[in-house]
């Protein structure tokens, strides 16, 4: 358990990848009282450094024997790492906030976002899991409109940014962009597929239910975060050709009769939403202006009329920011709280 202190020992595992690097940024940006960071990553970053406040900080190593004396572990080195030193972080003292997949459904591992479930932060046991990023976006205007209407079936299809699979798919797109306007031949290395001009209905890979997994997360980890196992959900999720922020359009149908117009009231009076909702003026959220933005923007919310008690709505964030950093260090924020 977290001690108060004026000022944290924090360890951000992965720094030098995509997420890492922007833990980094917010934790300067919202001033967390961190007394000492450590930055860990593979063999490969060794001897870089990463400016904090100003300051290089040195890139060590990740290793078992790191962790002690260490207060706030952000973790986000992918799944394996996760599994191979979370426990250790855990037993020597720090907190555990996870970005990977690899604790999320653990029944004894709160799997938080803030604004929806920071009451499950109070049964952590050393580790804390940060949600899918499209998942994050989704229950964040959902879980209001649950409270006040109660959902009864949520049907999701998102377009993701290829930041959501790291620097190296950033990279490839960026080249592959390149090439096709060169006229020159595209080879897919981090996709199945060419990505640049084109869409993917395929993140992670295929279970035998012909979903994938991204997809099923989406399914379980709305419910456990929601704290409702009778929401059913069905996701269709889909890699495109932008850097940064997910896009959401999604379709709810709820117990209780819901107007546009009182879907807007509820979601408007909402900590980290901003209803952004004037189509007639050209007015949606687009992932270009939601990037570096910390708020989940939601527009196009009408109501569905083909059935009774039904709203769409189209939901954007910076992957990124809200779907990952910002997410986990708002979780930290929480526990000094
Ligand atoms: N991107 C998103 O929007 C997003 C959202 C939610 C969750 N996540 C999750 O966050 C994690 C990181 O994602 P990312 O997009 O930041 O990936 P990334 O850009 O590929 O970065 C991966 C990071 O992990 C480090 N790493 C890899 N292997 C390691 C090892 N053996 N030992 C120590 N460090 C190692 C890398 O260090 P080197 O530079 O030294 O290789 C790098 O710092 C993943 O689990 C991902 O599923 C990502």
């Amino acid at each position: 358990m977290l001690k108060k202190k004026e000022k944290y020992i924090v360890a951000v595992v992965g720094a030098t990848g995509a997420v890492g690097n922007e833990m980094v940024s917010i934790l300067e940006e919202r001033n967390f009282p961190v007394g000492q960071l450590r930055l860990f990553a593979s063999e490969r970053s060794k001897g870089s450094t990463i400016n904090f406040h100003g300051k290089p900080v040195s890139v060590e190593v990740l290793k078992d024997d790191v962790f002690e004396g260490i207060d706030i572990a952000l973790f986000s080195a992918g799944g394996q790492r996760s599994l191979d030193f979370a426990p250790a972080a855990a037993k020597a003292g720090s907190v555990v906030i996870d970005n990977s997949s690899a604790w999320r459904m653990d029944p004894s591992v709160p799997l938080v976002v803030p604004e929806v479930n920071s009451h499950d932060l109070m049964w952590h046991k050393g580790i804390i899991a940060n949600p899918n990023c499209s998942t994050i976006q989704m229950v964040l205007p959902l879980k209001p409109i649950h409270d006040a209407a109660k959902i009864k079936r949520i049907v999701v299809t998102t377009f993701q940014s290829v930041s959501g699979t790291g620097m190296k798919a950033m990279n490839e797109l960026h080249e592959q962009c390149t090439a096709f306007l060169n006229f020159r031949e595209i080879t897919p290395k981090v996709y199945p597929h060419q990505i640049a001009f084109n869409c993917l209905p395929h993140i992670d890979s295929f279970l035998d239910n012909g979903y994938t997994k991204e997809e099923m997360k989406m399914v379980n980890e709305t419910r456990k975060i929601m704290g409702d196992q009778s929401i059913k959900v069905t996701a269709t999720t889909v890699r495109v050709p932008v850097f940064k922020c997910h896009s959401e359009s999604v379709n709810i149908e709820t117990e209780k009769k819901l107007t546009a117009n009182e879907v807007r009231a509820i979601l408007s009076s909402k900590a980290g939403i901003v209803v952004y909702d004037a189509p007639q003026k050209n007015i949606y959220p687009l992932p270009i202006y939601v990037a570096g933005k910390d708020e989940t923007y939601v527009g196009r919310i009408r109501e569905d009329e083909s059935v009774e008690n039904g709203i769409n709505m189209w939901i954007v964030a910076d992957n990124l920011r809200k779907g990952a950093a910002l997410n986990a260090v708002q979780i930290a924020e929480k526990l000094i709280e």
